[in-house]
């Protein structure tokens, strides 16, 4: 079915924090090592929000970036919608606040899908112009995961990282360049990755607190599996529904958890290394922020080149999943 309105992808852009945290920096904090991280995970070092920033911040110099190269007015935005589970506040949204920053008077508002925030965005973004509803979208996917990592806990805090990335969408009546979205959920494993504390069923207490109920809690194997399956099979919906073909796709950029689910996920896809963006060693898990990074850094450093159509998929929390197909 031909639509009246298609996505246009303007513009994207990113912001990672300037301090950066080693693996040798982490030796001297937990019981583990550099060779033990890049082994079993291959990253190398990741970034640490600044004392006097939040993920509002962050959100405001990856969307000024964005902004600025889609060479728009800000004040066409139609409407913020920002991908997160490590917000300013549990509310107001912190789409709200970024409007505030940006001065504009967009309608705002957050969504919460842990690392597949951003491909959850996408989707919602396609519908929202396709139906006609909003003409210009600015999407960001950001996260402050360092604030909720237990520093004590060696199984989660050597993975985890800050950033974000935003991306402006516009309707066209030319130009296709979001071709499919394929998104997908199981709340039966809501217990492998989470947050205890802090909503209304664990309401804030000293006993919370004290439990480190507020930190990041996972089952690292489980949700390893499940992720290597579920990225791969939504890979291969995305490409379905997109009408392209394998050999069509230039680039796939994955999730960036585990260097060793992205080789996984690689080999069930039958996708050559070469064609897999990496940056993981970087940044770690930036959570909502990791895709739109990565798809950020490849179209800068020339990975991924106009014209391009590119496969984006992601895993997280819920759990969640997605994959699109966008030609870049
Ligand atoms: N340094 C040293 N040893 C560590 C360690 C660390 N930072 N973290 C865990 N270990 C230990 C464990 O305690 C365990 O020791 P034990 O056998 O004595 O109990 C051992 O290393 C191996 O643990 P295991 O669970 O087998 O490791 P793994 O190969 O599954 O790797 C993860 C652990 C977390 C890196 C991996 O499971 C993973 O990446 N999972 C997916 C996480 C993810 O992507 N989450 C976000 C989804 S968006």
């Amino acid at each position: 079915m031909m639509n009246k309105f298609n996505v246009k992808i303007l513009a994207t852009g990113s912001y990672v924090p300037e301090k950066i945290l080693t693996n040798s920096d982490l030796e001297k904090m937990v019981d583990t090592s550099d060779q033990w991280i890049t082994e079993r995970t291959g990253i190398k070092e990741r970034r640490i929000i600044g004392k006097n920033q939040n993920l509002s911040d962050l959100a405001f110099e990856a969307s000024k970036k964005a902004i600025e190269k889609s060479k728009i007015s800000i004040n066409d935005i139609d409407i913020i919608i920002v991908a997160t589970i490590s917000g300013d506040m549990p509310f107001p949204a912190t789409a709200c606040i970024l409007q505030k920053k940006l001065g504009i008077n967009a309608v705002a508002f957050d969504i919460s899908a842990a690392c597949s925030g951003f491909i959850y965005g996408l989707s919602i973004a396609k519908s929202f112009i396709e139906s006609g509803a909003y003409k210009t979208v600015l999407l960001v996917g950001g996260e402050v995961m360092t604030r909720i990592t237990d520093w004590t806990d060696r199984n989660t805090c050597v993975l985890f990282g800050d950033g974000a990335g935003a991306m402006v969408l516009q309707a066209s009546e030319t130009e296709k360049d979001v071709l499919s979205v394929h998104l997908g959920a199981d709340g039966t494993y809501t217990n492998l990755l989470n947050m205890p504390a802090g909503g209304t069923a664990m309401p804030t207490t000293h006993e919370t607190v004290e439990n480190k109920l507020h930190y990041i809690k996972m089952s690292g194997k489980e949700v390893f599996k499940i992720a290597v399956v579920k990225m791969a099979e939504a890979a291969r919906k995305a490409l379905e529904l997109s009408g392209k073909k394998d050999e069509d796709i230039a680039l796939y950029i994955p999730h960036q958890a585990n260097l060793r689910i992205i080789e996984a996920v690689g080999k069930k896809l039958g996708v050559a290394k070469e064609k897999i963006y990496v940056n993981v060693h970087k940044y770690g898990n930036m959570s909502a922020a990791t895709t739109i990074i990565a798809l950020d850094e490849a179209i800068s450093s020339g990975a991924a080149k106009k014209g391009d159509i590119i496969t984006v998929m992601a895993f997280g929390g819920g759990l969640t999943w997605g994959a699109a197909v966008l030609k870049i």
